[in-house]
């Protein structure tokens, strides 16, 4: 009997490793320029024609290589950056598999100019895994792949390319990437001879931000970074004010290699809790550094994916850093898109301690600003601070120090209630009465005592006290209608839910009139908050104005 099995050839092995290397013209940018970045280059330059179906081009002036490197590098297998099984631990490059070149070279026209040292160099043409030619060519140092034809001896891979436009969005996307990876080299992509991207080297992230994606959008952003342990976490995050529901960008890096790690950004995401709308998803850069052994980059075809050694932990990390970048006042919004970070100083001088006005609002100690401040439009406080103006909206405010407070009260003593001289008696719908049921004990919590009475009628013993114009019976009325309503239906967890709902009935409205010391108490409370910047429907509660850009506007600097 002949045998069944047979070992395949060659060619058609490294075909179908290619399909897990080369998907499409924007998987063979990657590896190139992978390669290109893994040879030290300082400057990396791409050009693709149709979406790089016809033609994809890499140019480095990395460290190139000799005639016979450049002979072995096309064959499988065939790697300078690991040894041995123990060299993946730890590895620094994006390399180490000696695959991308043999597949990419197995299923186009291929390429390869190379020179060491600028004065020998060589070039090498390989169509279909198959070689046909090796000579001498003159260039300066770095190396120089083109890829032409991709997929002309595989038709069935050629059909499932996507229209042109959609390749080069595709590209467009591997070169960002790998763009935000190393800032400290420049890039330039252009396609069909336009120029899609031009970045030079820099020493700031940020730039490279600005750079590729515009100032207004690298303005959105507040810097992160955190160190726990073995892990350091560095980026960027976007002010949950300025986040959107579509069209955000989400890149995590693992010791500089771009991942996709969905569990990394929900828990960046987590973060956020509280100051965010629901739906609206916020932009984030996260640079993520651990030890080589608590990571393994080895785990996924394209590898696209690592695995931690410690997830839970990570995550945690991640989301802690993410929360403590939006602590700081320097996380409030901008007056404007283009103005400059807030970096004041917020306490204006000697800070005041007197009898709260806002009993309810959380921390015992009420600290009073010692400066003036202005209302606006009975909505809108306005106070000079050594750095500028900021603007603070009334509600907003005071709905995030009553969230910050409800929660204390939820997962602690509860409030401290006021009983009040005369009950007040309301009416309900059944479904209002059912959701008074439900929430009884958090109502109870923040100081609501309820008691059924007859029908639909209940009694209110009890009632929070947050300022001092708050309408009792209103708030439990709204509060209630919103509980029965399902409304803030987008938080997952119940206690944030019902203290963000209980924070927005209760807060002083817009329109309120507030004297000058009811002003000074809410913006202590504000400034004393863990989250001071944002309220819980992802709005600003304060809007800076820096002093420069008022110079600026007056010609003054
Ligand atoms: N632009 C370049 N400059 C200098 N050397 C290069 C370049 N591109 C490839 N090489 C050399 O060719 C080898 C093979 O490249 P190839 O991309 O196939 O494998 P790799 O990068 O080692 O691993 P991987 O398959 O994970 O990308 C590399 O290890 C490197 O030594
Ligand atoms: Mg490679």
């Amino acid at each position: 009997m002949t045998p069944r099995i047979a070992i395949l050839p060659d060619a058609v092995a490294d075909q179908i490793a290619a399909g897990e290397v080369v998907e499409r013209p924007a998987s063979v940018v990657k590896e190139l320029v992978e390669n290109a970045l893994d040879a030290g280059a300082r400057s990396v330059r791409i050009a693709i024609e149709d979406g790089g179906k016809t033609l994809i081009r890499v140019s480095d002036d990395g460290e190139g290589m000799s005639r016979a490197d450049a002979e072995l590098a096309i064959a499988r297998h065939a790697t300078s950056k690991i040894r041995s099984a123990v060299d993946l631990i730890g590895v620094g490059t994006f390399g180490f598999r000696g695959e991308a070149l043999p597949a990419i070279a197995s299923v186009s026209r291929f390429e390869l100019e190379t020179s060491p040292d600028g004065r020998s160099g060589t070039r090498l043409r390989v169509a279909g895994a198959k070689l046909e030619g090796v000579e001498d060519a003159v260039r300066q140092r770095g190396t120089t792949v083109t890829v032409r034809a991709l997929f002309f001896n595989t038709p069935a891979r050629r059909k499932f390319l996507r229209a042109q436009a959609a390749e080069t969005r595709a590209v467009v996307d591997a070169v960002t990437v790998l763009a935000l990876a190393r800032p400290d080299v420049a890039f330039t992509l252009t396609s069909d001879e336009r120029t899609l991207i031009d970045v030079p080297a820099t020493t700031e992230p940020l730039d490279r931000v600005h750079g590729l994606w515009g100032r207004a959008f690298a303005e959105t952003l507040v810097p992160v970074a955190h160190r726990e342990g073995p892990l350091e976490v560095t980026g960027f995050a976007q002010r949950p004010a300025q986040a959107k529901p579509a069209g955000r960008k989400a890149h995590v890096f693992v010791h500089g290699r771009p991942i996709r790690d969905p569990f990394i950004v929900r828990a960046a995401e987590a973060g956020y809790r509280s100051t965010i709308a629901p739906g609206d998803r916020p932009s984030l850069l996260l640079f993520l550094e651990l030890p080589g052994d608590a990571i393994d980059v080895n785990v996924h075809p394209a590898k696209l994916e690592v695995r931690f050694r410690d997830k839970f932990f990570v995550e945690r990390v991640v989301e802690e850093t993410v929360r403590n970048a939006l602590a700081p006042l320097a996380a409030a919004a901008p007056f404007q898109d283009s103005g400059q970070p807030w970096q004041g100083d917020w306490s204006g001088g000697s800070i005041a301690r007197q009898e709260a006005f806002f009993p309810e609002s959380g921390a015992t100690d009420a600290t009073r600003p010692a400066f003036d401040i202005l209302q606006l439009f009975e909505t809108y406080l306005v106070f000079q601070s050594d750095s500028g103006v900021a603007i603070v909206d009334q509600h907003s405010a005071h709905e995030r120090v009553l969230y910050e407070g409800a929660m204390r009260q939820l997962t602690g003593d509860g409030a401290p209630a006021q009983r009040l001289l005369l009950p007040l008696t309301l009416e309900f719908s059944p479904a209002e009465l059912d959701a008074i049921d439900e929430h009884r004990p958090l109502l109870q919590r923040v100081g609501y005592e309820i008691e059924p009475f007859s029908g639909r009628t209940v009694v209110i013993h009890t009632a929070p006290n947050p300022h001092p114009r708050f309408d009792a019976a209103q708030c439990l009325q709204e509060l209630v209608a919103d509980l029965a309503g399902g409304r803030f239906g987008g938080w997952a967890n119940r206690l944030e839910r019902f203290a963000a709902t209980f924070a927005c009935r209760a807060a002083i409205k817009a329109g309120q009139h507030l004297s000058p010391e009811e002003m000074r108490e809410l913006i202590g409370r504000l400034l004393t908050a863990t989250l001071p910047a944002h309220d819980v429907h992802g709005r600003p509660t304060i809007v800076q104005l820096p002093k420069d850009e008022l110079e600026r506007r007056f010609g003054r600097t």
